[in-house]
């Protein structure tokens, strides 16, 4: 069943929590593959009752261009999505999401600023509101998020956190591919040739991460590893850097968990990745 309104869509969830059932989200943007389906897999091993949305939210663009690029592919994941077994798809046009007048923004400072947020401006601004005003138009108990967004699933544990928001947040593990290559929308846009060098990233990053552990200073660590992926064939390097895995500072305190995150372009694709050390 797909529904296109908030209406229709708190109605249902009304009638399934009226009878005490668990409702589980997991917010999408479409194009899903696997990565997004381990998502829907985990919220029916949870939930009673399972929403995906499916919303390529304008908010969290950058640039007209890039938003116009996103690729929207509405039956194939329909088609996707059939045997796993969500029990509704909510997908709803703009302008049932920001109608005329709309004039909310939820921003995120501290965790929302770093990496991500310094690159995208406005980005998280974008995931904020909307991760909001999803969690309002589904009544959900619990949201799945995956590990691949890193810095995504640390700002919205912050914004429920802060705003007192009743879902609870489940981030879920990086789906890859056998070659490592963390699933993407966007590895669709990859070349052949450019998604073998692709998987140089999580190569590089997973020795990195082992040294690391092993002992090895970051400042040594992460230069090679930067190099590596550039030898590899990746154009460009945006960042390569161990943070605190919950606030995205700098990781000064090696008794709290540290994460290490990178973006990096290849073939005008922007890929990111991230490791725990
Ligand atoms: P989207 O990029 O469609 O991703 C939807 C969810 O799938 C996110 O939680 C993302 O982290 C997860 N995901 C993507 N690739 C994954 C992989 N390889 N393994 C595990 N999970 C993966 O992220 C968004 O949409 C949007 O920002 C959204 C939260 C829907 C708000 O608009």
């Amino acid at each position: 069943m797909i529904l296109r309104t908030v209406a229709e869509m708190r109605a249902l969830v009304r009638g399934w929590k009226s009878v005490g059932q668990v409702v589980g989200v997991v917010p999408t943007m479409g194009a899903l593959h696997d990565g997004h389906l381990s998502l829907v897999r985990a919220a029916k091993a949870d939930c009673a009752r399972v929403i995906v949305t499916i919303f390529v939210n304008p908010r969290q663009f950058n640039s007209p261009e890039d938003l116009a690029k996103y690729p929207k592919t509405e039956s194939t994941d329909l088609r996707m999505l059939a045997p796993i077994g969500a029990d509704v798809i909510f997908a709803p046009p703009p302008e049932e999401v920001y109608p005329p007048g709309f004039a909310a923004n939820v921003s995120i400072s501290g965790v929302a600023e770093p990496l991500e947020g310094a690159l995208r401006p406005g980005h998280f601004d974008g995931v904020a509101t909307v991760v909001t005003k999803l969690f309002g138009m589904t009544l959900a108990d619990r949201a799945y998020f995956g590990e691949k967004d890193w810095q995504q699933v640390q700002v919205v544990r912050r914004l429920v956190a802060d705003l007192n928001l009743p879902t609870e947040v489940v981030g879920c593990p990086i789906l890859r591919e056998p070659s490592g290559l963390a699933m993407s929308s966007r590895n669709a846009r990859l070349s052949p040739e450019a998604r073998a060098v692709a998987s140089a990233l999580f190569t590089a990053m997973s020795e990195a991460a082992l040294a690391i552990r092993a002992g090895q200073s970051p400042a040594t660590a992460l230069p090679r590893a930067r190099s590596r992926v550039l030898k590899a064939g990746f154009d460009r390097v945006e960042y390569i850097v161990i943070r605190d895995a919950e606030t995205l500072l700098d990781w000064t305190d090696a008794s709290r968990p540290g994460r290490l995150l990178a973006a990096a372009w290849l073939d005008d694709v922007r890929l990111i990745d991230n490791i725990g050390v």
